[in-house]
């Protein structure tokens, strides 16, 4: 398959309720409160790898996306809505979504500062299960971490976060909301350049098991996979039990892979 038309906006789409007390029971689908879903021209495909996007609910998607292709502004459509965001109800009446749509340009990642704090904390709070991450045995305090962040209309589509010890990068996250862009490749690049002129050592990395999307965009921007920390997700997930069981692609959730790139 190649990919030739160049498409001028990316979709971001987030369940944001499900009836009542919010149970995937209630909808034929599965979908949970929390899901979230990209896409540009194609359909939209799950963040997480697991299950799809309501073939019922892509009737109403299908117009909106259209509508921000040709130029309009979703508050003539929907009420409440902005130009490029607006929420809607699922056919069945059951699950409320959220459409972003992000003009895709040339993306400036510009360093965490006092201003956009907030913003970074209230992403990595939505996308990392919580401000405080375990990594290497340690709490690290997420509220606290450098990094550059790409906004697009005030809101964030790609953030990077690291701490420097003794000479060594770590990686702390990485994420692009519109992905198959070169977002990824452009903050990590960053970080990377940034490591370089500060004469640090050598950059590293903790991913899961189950990130395969990761496993491979690491070791072909030149990290080594170095170690491997069986059962550290288990471990981890008694100190944090909001981890899921089951992690991206359907895979259990059980190891750190650790990837390294020395400079
Ligand atoms: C891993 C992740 C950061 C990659 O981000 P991304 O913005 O999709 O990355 P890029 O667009 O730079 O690269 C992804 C692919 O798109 C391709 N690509 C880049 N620009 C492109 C373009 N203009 N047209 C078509 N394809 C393109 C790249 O070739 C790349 O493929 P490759 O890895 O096989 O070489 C992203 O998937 C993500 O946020 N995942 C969830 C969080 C996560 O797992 N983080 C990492 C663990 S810390």
């Amino acid at each position: 398959m190649e990919s030739w038309y160049k498409e001028e906006y990316g979709f971001k789409i987030t369940a944001v309720s499900v009836n009542g007390d919010g149970s995937a029971r209630h909808c034929r689908n599965g979908h949970e409160s929390g899901d979230t879903y990209s896409c540009e021209y194609g359909c939209p495909m799950p963040k997480n790898g697991e299950g799809g996007f309501c073939s019922k609910s892509m009737f109403k998607v299908f117009p909106l996306l259209e509508a921000v292709r040709a130029g309009g502004d979703l508050s003539n459509l929907l009420s409440g809505a902005e130009k490029h965001k607006c929420e809607f109800i699922c056919p069945d009446g059951v699950v409320k979504f959220r459409l972003e749509a992000f003009l895709k340009k040339d993306f400036n990642p510009e360093p965490i500062n006092e201003s956009t704090r907030q913003k970074v904390t209230n992403f990595i709070a939505e996308y990392w299960h919580g401000t405080d991450m375990l990594i290497r045995g340690k709490i690290i305090d997420m509220t606290k971490v450098d990094g550059f962040v790409i906004f697009d209309d005030g809101t964030i589509i790609g953030l990077i976060t690291y701490l420097v010890k003794g000479g060594v990068l770590e990686i702390t996250s990485l994420d692009s909301l519109i992905s198959n862009r070169g977002t990824g490749t452009m903050l990590l690049n960053i970080v990377i350049n940034m490591a370089k002129q500060n004469g640090y050592k050598r950059i590293q990395l903790l991913t899961t098991n189950d990130n395969i999307n990761a496993i491979r965009f690491y070791q072909k921007r030149g990290f080594e996979l170095v170690g491997m920390n069986c059962g550290a997700i288990d471990r981890e997930r008694e100190k944090k039990p909001q981890i899921p069981l089951i992690g991206q692609n359907g895979i259990p959730l059980h190891h750190e892979i650790e990837f390294a790139m020395e400079l």
